[in-house]
């Protein structure tokens, strides 16, 4: 079989398989912000990507999909649950999460996350090429970057965190806190969204290993009284902003936006949210922060309307079956309350899109609200800025993203905060032009220049250099 000397190793390959009504299969692109920052790099360069196809209990043989090298990785109907369901997803998720939801810990959850670890690296360690570079990536995967250099010294082996990584006193719950630290300690290099979560890495390893760390530097004790360098740092990931720029140049989807706005029945203002229907993305707080602005009077659903995409998400897992609920439940209150028969309050939809419609929802949205909890970046805050060509537009923006260290001139929010939250969207509904345009145009010069192939150059030149000189603290 081929090797390649770039191996990409994620749970989600960029993409999955749909099977229609008439058992016809096809292939589309996989959602989440992993897939969307990854796919120009690879398919720009000569390597492969190792991951899940979106389906239990089918195997793929290798394939070329859009100039990448896809090698599927079986995932079998019980450890979909455990492996992804479990321990993935109902644990180490709210756990990384400041515990937004209860973590639930099952040592059966455990060995399926072993298990299906041990596969990936195997995966990987047969497609890479000798001293190739391997970069595996998130939150499924800690256990791999150890797995790996135990089979293959000769690689160098990248691993980068997207999602947050939590304080010790929260990261301490994890009964298997010692093992997954060790599984990330075997890469060269442990990227981060922020410096906020490479300092809790470092910490983490200190209190549980008392290795000596100097800044980004952590010395693991190797073989002989030795010690291999590792890295951690902080790498914000980002997005193809000039793609999405082309985009929303394009003359139909700047009609698309326009035919939006018309039919929403052409309110003053459209404010916009985009969120997976995950429990971290405050939701339903930027739900009730509306409500108490039109129950008030302070709005009306003439003025105003909120356009809300949840996109579908975990749908088997206990909190999001609750979450969804939960959402749906104040949706309907509050359309009931407020909606007229010409003004809905809330245009929900739980569906994903296509990005030309999201990008003409992101041209058509005068305010994007962004009241994540809490999140490792939130690609879409970028999104918007990308999109924004105009350089109009007013983008609320929890500080508890990721995104909220690089997007300052964003109107920051404490999610939490209610009353802070409509003080927000009434500052960014009568915000006069003048300051909307300032601020677009500095938050556009970020994202530009920290575009998602700077990130990835930047990630690869920092693993590669890294691992030639591998020094130690003497
Ligand atoms: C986040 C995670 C990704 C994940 C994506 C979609 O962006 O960081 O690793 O792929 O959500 O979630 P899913 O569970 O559908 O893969």
């Amino acid at each position: 079989h081929p090797t390649y000397s770039l191996v990409v190793v994620s749970n989600r390959l960029p993409v999955e398989i749909e099977v229609a009504d008439d058992g016809t299969e096809s292939w589309r692109t996989s959602p989440g912000g992993l897939v969307t920052a990854l796919e120009p790099m690879m398919r720009s360069s000569d390597g492969a990507w190792v991951g899940w196809p979106g389906i239990a209990d089918r195997t793929f043989e290798p394939f070329e999909n859009d100039g990448i090298s896809i090698v599927p990785v079986r995932l079998g109907a019980s450890e979909l649950e455990e492996y992804y369901e479990g321990f993935s997803n109902d644990t180490i998720w709210p756990l990384y999460h400041d515990v937004i939801a209860p973590p639930r810990f099952h040592r059966e959850w455990w060995e399926a996350y072993v298990r299906v670890n041990r596969r990936f690296a195997d995966a990987a360690a047969s497609a890479a090429a000798p001293g190739a570079t391997v970069w595996v990536h998130d939150y499924q995967l800690q256990l791999v970057p150890r797995m790996l250099r135990d089979a293959r010294p000769d690689l160098v082996i990248g691993f980068f965190n997207h999602i947050p990584f939590p304080p010790y006193g929260i990261y301490a719950q994890l009964p298997w806190r010692k093992q997954i630290l060790d599984g990330l300690l075997g890469a060269d290099l442990i990227g981060f969204q922020r410096l906020a979560d490479a300092g809790n890495f470092s910490r983490a390893v200190r209190r549980l290993y008392g290795y000596p760390t100097r800044g980004v530097a952590i010395d693991v004790p190797a073989p002989e009284g030795t010690h291999r360098r590792v890295i951690a740092k902080h790498f914000p990931i980002s997005i193809d902003a000039a793609a999405y720029e082309e985009l929303a140049r394009r003359p139909e989807i700047q009609e698309r936006a326009r035919q939006i706005r018309e039919d929403l029945g052409n309110p003053k203002t459209i404010m916009l949210g985009v969120d997976r229907l995950d429990y971290t993305k405050g939701i339903a707080h930027r739900i009730k922060a509306f409500g108490e602005l039109l129950a008030d009077g302070s709005l009306s659903v003439e003025d105003v309307t909120l356009v809300q995409v949840a996109s579908p998400s975990r749908e088997r897992v206990g909190p999001y079956i609750a979450l969804r609920d939960e959402i749906e439940l104040a949706v309907g209150r509050l359309n009931g309350d407020f909606s007229t028969i010409s003004h809905t309050a809330i245009s929900y939809h739980h569906h994903g899109y296509p990005r030309e419609e999201m990008v003409a929802l992101y041209l058509a949205a005068d305010v994007m609200l962004v009241t994540a909890l809490r999140d490792g970046m939130n690609l879409v805050a970028k999104e918007y800025v990308a999109v924004r060509f105009d350089r109009d537009g007013v983008l609320v923006l929890s500080e508890f993203a990721g995104a909220a260290d690089e997007l300052k001139q964003a109107v920051l929010i404490n999610p939490h905060d209610i009353d802070g939250v409509k003080a927000a969207i009434l500052r960014a509904v009568a915000m006069p032009r003048q300051e909307r345009l300032r601020r677009m145009r500095a938050l556009r010069r970020k994202v530009f220049d920290n575009d998602v192939a700077a990130w990835s150059s930047s990630f690869l030149r920092t693993l590669t250099e890294g691992a030639a000189v591998r020094p130690g603290i003497p």
